[in-house]
């Protein structure tokens, strides 16, 4: 991986002077400045007042001015003003957004190192602590690039980009903690920026067998085991589902089990992610318009490797068991039917009526083998339905599941990293849709319901006392509209953060 173009530390106030380039403080709505302005040198408050009476800059967020002070012992020389929007409407995403605009800000205006004071006041609810976080995590996200295939110089974009460091105001007191903090964040950051890199990746570049080599790789160097499957061991313990679903492709399927146990006696998590590099539908083809965009149908997969690599490499007391069941969905003479029954390793048969439905064939053999391991809570992630994306959009993922606590627990974790959550049902009358005639189950419930049909079908192959949540990234997954500063177009590598989140403080 890259180095990040971004350096994120912390710097302590009142006590230090500070050297950079530039100090950045934060303008609400109303035009009113935030309080740490009083900490500024000589000057700054009467200078700010002017401008901010002038209307050079009203607060809203994305305005930005730079002003400088000539002479005298100002401390600092130069200042810049960042918009905050309405001080009762800062959220998380504002502040990630600011943190990506200021490292913005810094490159545009030639600065190798930017400090900000936006972190030293409390803003609607978020303490300092947390706005330092939500800051880093948005200078990070922010410049974070996947430019692997854009040749040395041919985009102004990615052509010289030089390293910019933002210094964030911390108390004194708090620095030791929030350094400590900061590094926890960055282990996390660099968990999403590996599942992004995986879900930026086309489908001739990241096979099943590719993603399996990734995991090994990671094996090399973090303590964690790593176990795949190829088609002869997925044969051998009756993985026909994604054994079906990869038989289309000349890139065989896989399994992919990662294996972190540094927890002892504790609970154990599995968390499977639905990895198909690539989604033409199969037989049942989808039409020709944003098909390439299904390259990013492993993103469930790719979380779940993120997730691993953080918690590893930030060396958490945990359990943790990733399972990855990797396939492409490809139309050919040796492609799975309309029609065609399979028996799935649970030994339930399954009718396949479309073979766009393919995601949820794969994980349920993946949800089987997790329930062989005995994990005490199982969660997975997928880009399950575009009926998901009609239900939610692509502001949250949908969760399903049957227990009330975990769904709490990771509402509760989605809420604090800023990955919104909202549940669907499960109740039993769904799942009459998925009724065959020839075998147990359909792998469609038809238009209506589509996400909690898909949920439904997932729900069958757990063992119903083990805690299981459904999550339903279709929409949240990857976002190409570049209207967020902090996420550039591609991959978003969501899950991540929550998963981490939920492993640190709900697992107990
Ligand atoms: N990977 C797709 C779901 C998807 C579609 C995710 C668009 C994100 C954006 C999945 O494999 C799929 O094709 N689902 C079908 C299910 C249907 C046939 C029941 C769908 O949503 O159309
Ligand atoms: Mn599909
Ligand atoms: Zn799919």
């Amino acid at each position: 991986m890259k180095k990040d173009p971004a350096i994120v530390k912390l710097f302590a106030v009142p006590t230090d002077r500070w050297p950079g380039d530039a100090l950045a403080l934060g303008v609400y709505e109303n035009g009113k400045p935030q309080k740490a302005l009083a900490r500024l040198g000589e000057g700054w408050a009467e200078e700010v007042d002017r401008v901010l009476t002038a209307g050079w800059l009203r607060g809203k967020e994305g305005e930005s001015l730079l002003l400088s002070m000539a002479g005298g012992a100002s401390d600092p020389r130069v200042l810049l003003l960042v918009g905050l929007g309405k001080a009762d409407a800062i959220t998380p995403l504002t502040l990630e957004n600011v943190g990506a605009r200021l490292v913005k800000a810094a490159a545009t205006h030639g600065m190798a190192k930017l400090g900000c004071l936006i972190s030293m006041d409390r803003h609607n609810g978020i303490s300092p602590g947390r706005c330092v976080e939500h800051l880093a995590e948005g200078a990070w996200g922010g410049s974070y690039r996947f430019d692997r295939f854009k040749t040395k110089g041919n985009d102004s974009e990615n052509g010289h980009q030089k390293t910019i460091t933002l210094e964030l105001a911390v108390k004194e007191k708090k620095m030791e903690r929030m350094v400590q903090k900061l590094e926890r964040l960055h282990h996390v950051c660099n968990g999403r920026f590996l599942a992004q890199n995986l879900g930026n990746l086309p489908g001739n570049l990241l096979t099943p067998e590719m993603l399996a080599a990734e995991a090994r790789k990671m094996a090399e160097d973090l303590p964690i085991q790593v176990t795949v499957w190829n088609e002869k061991e997925l044969k051998k313990n009756r993985m026909n589902g994604i054994l079906a679903v990869g038989q289309g492709s000349s890139n065989p399927p896989r399994l992919i089990v990662m294996e972190y146990r540094q927890g002892g006696e504790g609970p154990l998590l599995a968390v499977v992610g639905k990895a198909v590099t690539f989604d033409s539908g199969g037989i049942s083809l989808k039409p020709g318009a944003k098909m390439e965009e299904m390259k990013f149908d492993m993103a469930g997969g790719a979380a779940v490797f993120g997730f691993m690599h953080a918690i590893a490499s930030m060396k958490l007391k945990v359990n943790c068991i990733g399972l990855v069941p990797a396939a492409e969905n490809l139309p050919s003479g040796h492609a799975q039917r309309p029609g065609d029954v399979i028996e799935t390793a649970s030994g339930q048969w399954v009718e396949v009526i479309n073979t766009d439905a393919e995601g949820r064939l794969i994980l349920a053999d993946a949800l089987h083998h997790a329930r062989s391991l005995a994990p005490d809570m199982i969660i997975d992630l997928a880009t399950l339905t575009g009926a998901c994306v009609i239900a939610l959009g692509h502001e949250a993922s949908a969760v399903m599941g049957f227990n009330k606590k975990m769904l709490r627990k990771l509402g509760r974790a989605g809420k604090r990293v800023g990955e919104k959550l909202w549940p669907l049902p499960l109740f039993p009358g769904y799942q009459e849709l998925l009724k065959s005639t020839v075998a147990d189950m359909k792998n469609v419930g038809g238009r209506d319901a589509g996400a909690i049909t898909g949920g439904c079908f997932l729900s069958r192959f757990i063992d119903k006392k083990t805690p299981w949540a459904h999550i339903d990234i279709a929409g949240t997954a990857w976002d190409l509209s570049g209207k967020k500063p902090s996420q550039p177009k591609g991959a978003t590598g969501v899950g991540v953060r929550l998963l981490c989140r939920f492993a640190e403080k709900e697992l107990l």
